[in-house]
């Protein structure tokens, strides 16, 4: 045609939705091209999502294990921090390695890396313009939209680089003194978390009455109270009422419930940096969707079915752009539905459940139906918890504070729900995810043996307390 390059398969972004599909759509045997405006593939997964804030939160475990193992009688004197070496092991060892890796991939499978801008010209083109200016169309018979999401902005805050977004914060350009997180979610605590460990005094203001919406209040309970023990403060049912950038530092006023109740301080505070997490905003408004037809909703998502396809048949889109819950693995496994779709094979969208983990200090980890949710939809369940201050290991490590609760179907007695609070409990979640994708009952994970002592006998444990067979705790 009249485009630079012609290709079967154009994917739009390089995130972890759109390298899986370009790299199964290689595998498929489809020509390849894949679009991305950074130089490293990746996405914000690999660059600065997922990967450098696990990096992040490792050294902040390592401070804070070492800090407690004070009351076992082995005492550490306070870290040393080398910021710059910090940051170096985060780029390069980490990030680094994994975009680097991505790239090799890319190449060996034969898929061609078009680096820039990349927008629709027509249903059937996108021209994509590089750092220089320089512009390449590329023809194409199917599209895959893998072009993610980016940090929601803070109404009314003022350009100031000590008002940071996830990419700020992981940044990492200092260790400031107090530090105001936005936003009680994942990413505000996960960051929160990190600073903590390194010296910072922070704090939380959230809007709603409780962290981490979307997960039980029981599993979020263990979590709130090591916060609250090792933040400055955390400030719930509140809102920033005014945020102003000064020479001196962020001033941020507050109000709302938090205020009337004395949780929240009625003053002015001063911040050294603020981060701002109040969630994510897809990128469908910024693609040229329109010029191919493609249907974006105000918002900026972008509809699907269930094997991927927009409105426009030979137009396919994954990951944060198509909607919650906004995590790689949902994205990874979209992009190889779409890929094996266009390949010409029958397959959809089936998983029962995706799972969510919080990497704080403990981990909140849940999967299924939530007791909270149950309870709203009049759906009959029934539940076991666990508490692991009767497991032996977590008794070993000093780390009671966690429970693992299975929720099952008051029918079938299988299980529909999960969620572990605790050391690791995103690793643990794993076993009843298989659980509920392959419709076991409460009787075989009981029967299943499980090593001890291991914190994920506390999954046999639980069960078995639903069956009554449980004999000793330990
Ligand atoms: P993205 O990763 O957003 O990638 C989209 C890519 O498209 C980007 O590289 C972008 O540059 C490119 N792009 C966009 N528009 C264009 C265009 N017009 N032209 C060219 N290129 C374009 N999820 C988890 O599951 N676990 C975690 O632990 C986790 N931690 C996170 C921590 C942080 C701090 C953040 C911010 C997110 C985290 N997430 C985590 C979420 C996860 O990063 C996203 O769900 C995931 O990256 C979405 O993948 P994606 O393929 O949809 O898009
Ligand atoms: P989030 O949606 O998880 O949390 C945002 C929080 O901010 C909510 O609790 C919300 O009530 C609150 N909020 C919104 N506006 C506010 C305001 N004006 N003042 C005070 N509080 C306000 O979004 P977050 O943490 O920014 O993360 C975005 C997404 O990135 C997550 O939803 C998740 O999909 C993904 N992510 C996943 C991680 C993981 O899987 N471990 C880690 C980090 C991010």
């Amino acid at each position: 045609g009249s485009s630079d390059i012609n290709t079967q398969v154009v994917v739009l972004g390089s995130g972890p939705g759109g390298y899986t599909a370009a790299f199964r759509a290689a595998d498929l045997g489809l020509q390849v091209v894949l679009i991305e405006r950074y130089a490293t593939l990746g996405g914000v997964c690999l660059n600065v999502g997922c990967i450098p804030s696990k990096a992040l939160l490792h050294t902040a475990k390592v401070i804070t294990e070492a800090e407690e193992t004070a009351h076992h009688g082995v005492s550490f004197s306070a870290p040393k921090i080398d910021l710059d070496t910090l940051r170096n092991w985060k780029a390069n060892d980490v990030v680094g390695k994994l975009t680097g890796g991505l790239a090799a991939m890319a190449k060996q499978r034969g898929v061609t890396v078009v680096t820039g801008l990349g927008k629709f010209t027509s249903p059937n083109q996108i021209a994509v313009t590089g750092a220089d200016g320089k512009v390449t169309t590329v023809g194409f018979e199917n599209a895959i939209i893998a072009a993610g999401s980016q940090a929601t902005k803070f109404p009314g805050a003022p350009e100031d680089d000590r008002i940071m977004d996830s990419t700020g914060a992981l940044a990492l350009a200092d260790i400031p003194k107090r530090m105001l997180v936005i936003g009680g979610g994942i990413i505000g605590l996960e960051m929160g978390t990190v600073y903590d460990a390194l010296g910072t005094k922070v704090s939380v203001v959230e809007f709603m009455d409780g962290l981490i919406t979307g997960c039980d209040r029981d599993l979020v309970r263990p979590l709130q109270k090591r916060m609250e023990k090792r933040f400055e403060s955390i400030m719930l049912s509140t809102k920033v009422a005014k945020i102003e950038a000064k020479k001196d530092g962020i001033h941020v006023s507050f109000e709302g419930q938090g205020v009337e109740n004395g949780s929240a301080p009625k003053d002015a505070q001063l911040y050294d940096r603020v981060l701002v997490s109040i969630g994510r905003k897809p990128n469908g408004k910024n693609i040229g969707a329109e010029s191919a037809g493609v249907a974006v909703d105000d918002r900026g998502f972008i509809a699907v079915d269930k094997q991927m396809r927009t409105n426009v048949p030979h137009i396919f889109a994954i990951g944060d752009i198509v909607g919650q819950p906004m995590l790689a693995h949902k994205a990874t496994h979209e992009g190889k539905v779409a890929a094996e779709v266009i390949a010409g094979h029958k397959v959809e969208f089936q998983a029962m459940v995706i799972p969510s983990v919080a990497y704080t200090d403990p981990e909140v980890a849940w999967a299924g139906i939530t007791e909270t949710e149950a309870k709203a939809k009049g759906i009959e369940i029934e539940k076991a918890s666990f508490p692991w201050a009767a497991s032996g290991r977590a008794l070993s490590i000093a780390r009671t504070e966690g429970s693992t609760k299975l929720i099952f179907d008051k029918e079938t007695h299988r299980v529909i729900g999960a969620g572990i609070v605790g050391v690791n409990a995103g690793e643990l979640l794993a076993e009843a995810v298989l659980a509920i994708e392959m419709g076991a009952d409460a009787h075989d994970l009981g029967l299943t043996i499980h090593a001890h002592p291991t914190l994920s006998e506390t999954i046999c444990f639980a069960a078995e307390m639903k069956e009554g067979t449980i004999t000793d705790l330990y």
